[in-house]
């Protein structure tokens, strides 16, 4: 059967993690972000069609799915790096010198904050504050928290990441 495509997306994958959750009992908004959890996984970011397409299969208002991806940061509504890199705009960290750790991971990877690499190997962000204030400057890495960081400790977490990247490709 050929896959259904909609703007250009597939929803093969999307159609598949449906199934798999619909076997377990209907999808409500109770299950919806486990359900939009593993979709991010199979696509990389939540294309809007899939959400419509979850709105249509399941019948949960499109808004509601929307407010429900705008509300949690973990949520990317456009494509998204493979890894992605968090710093804080918080005062601790600003004062214990963030924007020079920031600006040696920019240069390494040729982005700036708010940027993926042409590769969608790295995503680059900032939020509020990480919540680990004791630690600043404070980078995480795909979840990890690297704490009381130099701009050189940073450059070299991320350039193992990237050397380790193209480890995998060669
Ligand atoms: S100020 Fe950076 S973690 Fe709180």
């Amino acid at each position: 059967m050929a896959a259904v495509v909609d703007e250009e997306v597939d929803f093969t994958r999307a159609e598949r993690i449906l199934k798999k959750f619909e076997a377990r009992g209907p999808v409500t908004r109770e299950n919806l972000i486990p359900l939009l959890q593993e979709l991010q996984e199979a696509y990389g970011y939540l294309p809007p069609a899939v959400l419509r397409h979850v709105s249509r299969e399941t019948g949960i208002p499109a808004s509601h799915i929307h407010g429900v991806v705008t509300f949690y940061a973990q949520f990317y509504l456009e494509p998204h790096g493979k890894h992605t890199i968090t710093f804080c705009r918080g005062t601790s960290c600003h004062v214990r010198g963030r924007k020079k750790v920031l600006g040696a991971v920019e240069s390494l990877l040729g982005i700036e904050d708010g940027e993926t690499t042409d590769d969608m190997g790295f995503s680059l962000e900032t939020v509020a504050c990480l919540g680990a204030c004791a630690l600043a400057p404070v980078m995480v890495v795909d979840g990890k928290y690297h704490g009381k960081l130099t701009p050189r400790q940073a450059e070299q977490i991320v350039r193992r990441l990237v050397e380790e990247e193209r480890r995998k490709e060669s």
